[in-house]
């Protein structure tokens, strides 16, 4: 058995996929999640994926107590990896306080309790969001931060301020900090996938859900963009591939021994691709058909943005694999699932 992982959000989304990953390498996971975006049933889909149980503690990392509880209860955890945040670009507008006060208190909470508990790494989610608009593409981690556009995004610029700032600082850990393109898919067992919290959002969720008869069409924002076809253009990455980009920097944050105490990536797949194609993949790739229309612009989008993730590829060496189309797949997969 490798290391003992600390695990924030390790019901969520992207976390379940991650412990997976972690489990099937060897990795011992203790899970913290306040249920607030996931549920409990996640870890019985995890065991069911891996045959381990991962320890789970329904915990909310603003709570400082109950925290230093996981870390008594489970002594000699090596490394952290922190997804625990609240994620939704919108409510984030409505609710600016929540967002801060999750996003930052958490991490406080979490760096804080490091030293005490000898914790000697800490992986952090941040987002392709911290570059905005690029001038130049694909974009690569040298790219100048640009002014958040959400509270939410706010939230990833000032974690990252913060982190960095405590390590300059010279606190005893180190830290990756992970910038994720557009996660979509699920686990190819659809034992796990991304929960679905009324109305969609995020494109995927959204087609799945349309092409499953739960919405009546799915609604492009915009044909009017500087894009080939008109409509914005993203870098979906698999959640699986993103899970595993996950292990590989645990295991460099924990065993490297260079001098790098804190590192970024980009974790893309370097092909951009806009919202047509995408959906005309999604209807040759499943056969089923997804009602849409062009509508205005959504406001607040970026035109286009994918990845350079060569750094990854090359320092982490862990490149995205899976297709889009086994991609598109397993979110349908899930969908259905879903609906059973
Ligand atoms: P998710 O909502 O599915 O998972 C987050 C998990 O954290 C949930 O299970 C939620 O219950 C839990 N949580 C939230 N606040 C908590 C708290 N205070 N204490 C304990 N648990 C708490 O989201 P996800 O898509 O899996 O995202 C994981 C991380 O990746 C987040 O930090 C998110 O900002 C980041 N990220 C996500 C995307 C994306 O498109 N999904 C893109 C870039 C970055
Ligand atoms: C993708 C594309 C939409 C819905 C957001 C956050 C970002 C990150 C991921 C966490 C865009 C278009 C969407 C729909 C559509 N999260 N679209 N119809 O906006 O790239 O990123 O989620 O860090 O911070 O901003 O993702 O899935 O919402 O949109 O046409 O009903 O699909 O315009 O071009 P986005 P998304």
């Amino acid at each position: 058995m490798k290391a003992k992982i600390l695990v924030t959000g390790g019901t969520g989304y992207i976390g379940s996929h991650t412990v997976v990953e972690l489990q099937n390498s060897d990795y011992e996971v203790v899970i913290v999640d306040n249920l607030s975006n996931s549920n409990a049933e996640v870890v019985d889909g995890i065991e069911k994926i891996t045959g381990i149980r991962p320890a789970f503690q329904q915990v909310d990392c603003r709570d400082k107590e109950a925290l230093a509880g996981v870390f008594n209860r489970y002594p000699g955890i090596k490394g952290i990896i922190h997804f625990a945040a609240s994620k939704a670009v919108g409510e984030s507008v409505q609710q600016p306080l929540l967002y801060y006060r999750n996003n930052i208190v958490s991490l406080l909470n979490l760096l804080e309790a490091m030293p005490e508990y000898q914790v000697e790494g800490l992986v952090f989610s941040s987002s392709c969001t911290v570059y905005g608009q690029p001038d130049r593409l694909p974009v690569d981690e040298t790219a100048p931060i640009l002014p958040a556009t959400s509270p939410y995004g706010n939230t990833k610029q000032v974690d990252e301020e913060i982190i960095r700032d405590a390590i300059h600082a010279g606190a005893p850990y180190k830290s990756i900090i992970l910038r994720y393109f557009n996660p979509i898919g699920a686990h190819p067992t659809a034992e796990i996938g991304e929960l679905p919290n009324g109305v969609p959002q995020n494109l995927i969720p959204f087609l799945t859900q349309t092409a499953a008869g739960i919405r009546k069409e799915l609604s492009v924002f915009g044909n009017d963009y500087h894009t080939p076809d008109g409509s914005c253009i993203r870098d979906y990455i698999n959640v699986v591939d993103l899970a595993k980009a996950h292990v590989v920097a645990v295991e460099r944050m924990l065993n490297n021994p260079s001098n790098a105490r804190l590192e970024y990536f980009n974790l893309g797949t370097g092909r951009g691709l806009s919202v047509l194609e995408l959906i005309h993949t999604f209807e040759e790739t499943t056969g089923v058909k997804v009602p849409h229309k062009i509508v205005g612009r959504r406001e607040g989008d970026i035109e286009q943005i994918w990845a350079d993730p060569r750094y990854a590829n090359e320092v982490l060496g862990w490149t995205a694999v899976e297709t889009l189309e086994d991609t598109l797949q397993s979110a349908w997969k899930w969908q259905l699932k879903l609906g059973e």
